[in-house]
């Protein structure tokens, strides 16, 4: 596990966008998984940046994204698929087809969830997952359970995601309780890991996913295990290491 302190959340938006940035250059059609919430937004930011220079186009890359809420259409404002398409993807060249979600509309859970498995398959697997971390340790929507899960899957989001999470929604709107996720085996297959954490709300999730035992009571700690992950924190977010 490789821990990068940096001063700030921009600085660290500006090291995670050329890293993200330098594979699109070097791989056009390179595969990325990307996460939605506060934590990579500044990053998104620096890429829209960049393609406006005209220094990087996402025209040939496909995406997975990590999540999405349980009954929210595409077109529904607090839809992951929303966000993506408001912090990244329609500020950019993305090609919309290679843009790839769980739906939180299907009717049949387990062949959505097994079809997007085998899409990441299909497409050679994920170069680089971008990760945030909940304050409970948890990536993607895995939370603290009582085993790793494997492929994607329906959880019932934990009390403290939902106190995290309903900010973002207007008072006459009620936050889905349930949500489909990547499995942290479907993370753990990419090639390369990012995650994010800033803020001292996170540094206890830090402490625990850097320095705590490996246990899928804090679901980022298997990234212990994995062979090439990042985590870039701030001054806040490190205050317990
Ligand atoms: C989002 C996701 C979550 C978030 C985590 C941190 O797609 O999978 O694991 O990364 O909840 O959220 P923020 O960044 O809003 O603090």
């Amino acid at each position: 596990m490789k821990v990068i302190k940096m001063e700030n959340p921009f600085e660290i938006s500006k090291a995670v966008s050329q890293v993200i940035i330098s594979k699109i250059n070097e791989k056009p059609d390179c595969v990325l998984g990307f996460a939605t919430g506060a934590s990579p937004v500044e990053t998104y930011k620096r890429i829209i940046e960049a393609y406006e220079k005209g220094e990087v186009s996402l025209k040939n890359i496909t995406t997975f994204n990590l999540d999405e809420y349980c009954g929210l259409s595409h077109e529904n404002k607090n839809s992951y698929y929303y966000f993506m398409k408001e912090n990244l993807f329609g500020k950019t060249d993305v090609d919309f087809e290679k843009v790839n979600f769980l739906s939180g509309l299907s009717g049949n859970i387990e062949d959505e969830c097994l079809a997007y498995q085998k899409a990441i398959e299909n497409a050679g697997g994920i170069d680089i997952q971008l990760l945030g971390v909940g304050t409970n340790g948890h990536i993607g929507f895995n939370e603290p359970s009582e085993s790793f899960s494997d492929g994607p899957f329906r959880v019932k989001l934990a009390q403290s995601t939902i106190d995290a999470n309903s900010q973002y929604f207007g008072e006459d709107e009620e936050m889905p309780r349930y949500a489909l996720t990547m499995g942290i085996g479907d993370i753990m297959r990419a090639e390369k890991i990012i995650l994010i954490a800033t803020g001292a709300s996170k540094a206890k999730a830090v402490y625990s996913m850097v320095k705590g035992e490996v246990t899928p009571l804090c679901p980022a700690s298997v990234l212990q295990n994995h062979k090439d992950v990042t985590i870039y924190i701030d001054n806040e977010s490190a205050a317990l290491l």
